[in-house]
């Protein structure tokens, strides 16, 4: 953690917008005008196209970026392999599929010197990264800045969401801030380094290995409402000129593989499109629910959606439940008792949630896999179904979901670990019969 590093998150600007064409520009006159790769590019530098889908997918999943940078990202040294850590890929076979309902206290605090990177700790998923398919659960402890080494992820697109400690993200595109409350996305490829903001940092990751994430349809919600596309913002160009020796580290099909290239990689002078950084600040989502009876379904808190080939099925939701207000009549008003064939991994940024008396904390988690039946624990079923039923703020909280088609399996450090809470189950116990025949 440095002060420049914060002074520098302080004084960030943005570009605005979701899914739409941006440029910009570190240096006047960087960005061609007309045409994308002139015969000399401006300022000596090297055009290079990022293709996030295939060329010929449709306009809506289009994603490609144009870089103008100091020197192409093919100048460099073979890549070799390096150990892993604790990130794991899909597809996941080292434990079996585990129909229990599963909960973790946080991460243990990590090894002094830990950085983004070495803190990252896999979960679970599904899938299977060769296929471009599923996705990976992993959470982070860190207590240390990324020098002098830069990550790209081959297998997907990152979706960070700190709970503890700011992340400032020097990525290719430019620099986000990005603090417990906001949402990150790196996409596909995009290379970058995490700085802390704070002594120490800690959240979650979602490795998204199939379509990009979007926005989803609002039907007859109409035109507004959920996550404005006016409220993500897109960092404006900014360059390294070093010739520092830096480190590329690349997960490409499970595995991370490192070059060292003799600059920096993060010079790129200006861009312009749509394979774009984010930061979302998920207190700025406008929360719908019902005005009458009953508890919606959480896809109506729905920030983000990848979707699969089969219209509605999303390869992974995230959902945000953020602070909003309960006014249903004759309603049990906490989420309901519930058997799903999607599979729903749910974690704690602060506070509390409206289901949990107790148990889930702020960094850490709880898996709810494909059919398992989940719902209030005892203690939150009786004070709900007592409770006078007048307008109620929740505004305590702020909890998110990663919802996937597909159950996800823990991986062996997760099905065997630690702070794995043993006694889940426990909090469903008590729940009486009120049936008298
Ligand atoms: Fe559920």
């Amino acid at each position: 953690m440095s002060e420049q590093a914060r002074k520098t998150a302080e004084a960030l600007e943005y570009l605005t917008g979701f899914g739409n064409e941006h440029s910009s520009e570190a240096v006047p006159g960087a960005l061609p005008i007309g045409r994308n790769s002139p015969q000399r590019a401006p300022l000596g530098l090297y055009a290079e196209q990022l293709s996030g889908s295939a060329f010929t997918e449709p306009r809506t999943h289009n994603r490609r970026s144009w870089l103008y940078r100091i020197r192409p990202s093919a100048a460099h040294p073979p890549f070799t392999r390096v150990d892993n850590g604790a990130l794991r890929s899909a597809p996941f076979t080292e434990a079996v599929p585990d129909p229990n309902r599963l909960r973790w206290n946080p991460l243990p605090a990590p090894a002094p010197g830990t950085d983004f990177l070495a803190g990252l700790w896999t979960l679970g998923g599904n899938g299977d990264v060769t296929q471009r398919s599923g996705m990976a659960i992993h959470l982070y402890a860190a207590n240390a800045d990324m020098t002098d080494r830069v990550f790209s992820d081959s297998d997907g697109e990152l979706l960070i969401v700190p709970e503890r400690g700011g992340l400032l993200l020097r990525t290719e595109l430019g620099l986000l801030a990005a603090r417990p409350g906001d949402m990150a996305i790196v996409p596909r490829g995009v290379r970058f380094r995490v700085e802390l903001l704070d002594a120490d940092a800690r959240g979650y990751v979602c490795e998204n290995y199939g379509q990009p994430f979007e926005l989803p349809n609002l039907g007859p919600i109409g035109a507004n409402g959920l996550a404005a596309a006016r409220d993500f913002q897109a960092p404006v160009a900014a360059y390294e000129d070093s010739d520092r020796p830096t480190e590329v580290i690349n997960k490409f099909c499970g595995n991370l593989w490192s070059a060292t290239y003799d600059h920096s990689p993060l010079d790129v002078v200006a861009w312009h499109g749509s394979h774009v950084p984010y930061v979302y600040d998920m207190r700025r989502f406008n929360v719908l629910g019902s005005i009458s009876y009953d508890h919606p379904d959480p896809s109506i808190f729905t920030v983000l959606t990848s979707p699969s080939d089969t219209p509605g099925l999303a390869g992974v939701d995230f959902v945000v439940f953020a602070p909003r207000w309960l006014v249903g009549e004759d309603t049990f008003r906490p989420p309901y008792f519930h058997r799903n064939v999607m599979s729903e991994y749910m974690g704690l940024i602060e506070g509390a949630y409206d289901a949990k008396a107790e148990g889930f904390v702020p960094g850490g988690g709880s898996l709810h896999n494909m059919m398992s039946a989940h719902g209030p624990d005892h203690e939150t079923f009786d004070r709900a179904s007592a409770a006078e039923l007048k307008p109620q703020k929740i505004d305590d909280g702020l909890a998110f979901m990663f919802e996937t088609r597909w159950p996800i399996t823990a991986t062996a450090q997760a099905a065997g670990a630690d702070h794995l809470q043993r006694d889940y189950d426990a909090v469903w116990q008590g729940l009486q019969r009120h049936f008298r025949g």
